[in-house]
């Protein structure tokens, strides 16, 4: 008798309790409360040749997108090799997409994880795991379309509907499709309050489309679901954050940061990138952010003899730290071992580097250096195709900020209003954007103008209990 999971898909094993546990681990991992490995790690000790176990603990490891991952991941993706025999067609296919992530590459990884929701589109894990890696290979319209390709196979009776929803919110959301967006996400929403990817899904559309005092409220009053015990709050946290930078508040910014973002530095990198992403963006507004980077670079050095060269936007951070901490020499450092990547060829990461990762570090070396004219030309020649190396709209935004603050600071008057015009075409009801136009005045010398727009920023922030 083949045996399946709740979503109908077969697995081969005969131990209930293992089919259990896994469930749990499933819906920790789509829902980031608990821990999914510690989860399938009672399933394995229950039932040792539990295939999925060990393709699922390799699995969610590869999601983390870091080098420190790689000995669990092959060690898991061994286990399940030596299973071959008895692991049915959809668990090889599953063993092998983690076999080539653990390779690096990323792409055919992806490509096996769609092989397997062809033909089984409730395949919750191989969804996620493709929707994660659509993610970190910055391919927005499969962040929609993936998602699309399997949605009729689930309805409301399927367990993890909703987050399949909230899937799709961001997929939409990435391709810019906001009302679908936010429709899709309150929808998922409705069925369950408790999902920190949906709710940031919205957070996106929110942020995207200037909505940043309805954020706020949006995420205040929902906090009770995506932030106590939530592995991924960090995250919403720091989006959350970002709507105070936009009405100037920074004092509450650095509170959320120094409280939720990162209390203290964090071994994962996906947290240190938001961490770092954060401070770079106080350190161009010209806030003064205290001790805050010397925790963060330290971390990134600590982290750097395994992580280097690994994954190019967690570079990319990395290198802003050491800048912005004026720490040149580990710096340069890193941009001769991204060098070094950049030039060889067969992962995801060796084009990721090439194409986006060593422009901008380049960029980001020479603002350092007070060199603005190559921040604003590395950084023209790549920020147009800077989702090559994953990423959000939200997060790459800290090339446009960093190429416009770059330009004022250059005196290059001329590519600094291009860039502002740029930016008020889509974000016209952002103080931010009324404040570097302000900027791009004030250090013009044409006080008056400055001061006008200064006052068109503040009119934006409206008084938080009429927004
Ligand atoms: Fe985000």
């Amino acid at each position: 008798m083949t045996h399946t999971d709740l979503r109908g898909n077969p697995v081969s094993t005969d131990n209930p309790r293992a089919i259990e546990l896994s469930e749990q681990a499933l819906v920790q991992f789509q829902s980031y409360f608990g821990d999914p490995l510690k989860t399938i790690d009672a399933a394995l000790a229950e039932a040792p040749d539990f295939v999925m176990g060990h393709v699922f603990r390799a699995t969610v490891l590869c999601t983390l997108a870091e080098a420190q991952f790689l000995g669990g991941i092959a060690a898991s993706v061994e286990a399940a090799e030596a299973l071959d025999a008895k692991a049915n067609d959809r668990e090889r296919k599953l063993t092998a997409a983690v076999r080539h992530w653990l390779d690096g590459d990323w792409h055919a990884a992806t490509q096996i994880w769609e092989s397997v929701l062809t033909n089984n589109p409730r395949d919750a894990l191989a969804l996620q795991a493709a929707h994660l890696a659509d993610f970190y290979r910055g391919d927005s319209l499969n962040l929609r379309d993936r998602v699309a390709r399997v949605l009729p196979a689930w309805s409301s009776d399927v367990p993890g509907y909703s987050y399949v929803l909230g899937m799709q919110a961001f997929g939409f959301e990435e391709c810019n499709q906001y009302k679908l967006a936010e429709q899709t996400g309150l929808r998922a929403l409705e069925i369950e309050p408790r999902d920190a990817w949906t709710v940031h899904a919205v957070a996106h559309v929110l942020e995207m489309q200037n909505r940043y005092d309805e954020g706020i409220k949006f995420y205040t009053s929902r906090q009770q679901d995506w932030a106590p015990d939530n592995g991924f709050a960090f995250h919403n946290w720091w989006h959350l954050g970002l709507y105070h930078i936009e009405r100037k508040e920074y004092a509450e910014a650095l509170h959320i940061f120094d409280t939720q973002i990162s209390p203290e530095p964090s071994d994962i990198g996906l947290t240190l990138v938001d961490a770092t992403a954060f401070l770079w963006r106080l350190h161009l507004y010209g806030a003064d952010v205290g001790e805050r980077w010397h925790g963060i670079a330290e971390k990134w050095a600590e982290k750097g003899p395994v992580e280097a060269g690994y994954y190019a936007f967690n570079d990319v951070h990395a290198l802003m730290a050491y800048v912005a901490e004026e720490r040149i020499a580990e710096a340069e450092a890193l941009l001769d071992r991204m060098a070094k990547v950049a030039a060889k060829e067969g992962t995801a990461n060796n084009a990721m580097t090439r194409e986006v990762g060593l422009p901008v570090g380049q960029a980001l070396l020479a603002f350092g250096k007070r060199d603005y004219a190559t921040t604003v030309n590395r950084l023209s020649d790549v920020r147009h195709i800077a989702n090559r190396f994953g990423g959000s709209h939200a997060q790459r935004d800290l090339l446009n900020q960093t190429m416009l603050e770059a330009a004022i600071r250059g005196a290059d008057r001329g590519r600094a209003l291009s860039l502002i015009n740029e930016r008020l075409a889509h974000k016209p009801q952002s103080p931010l954007a009324w404040r570097y136009h302000a900027k791009l005045h004030r250090v013009s010398g044409d006080t008056d103008a400055a001061i006008q727009l200064e006052s068109k920023a503040d009119s934006l922030i409206y008084p938080r209990d009429v927004a």
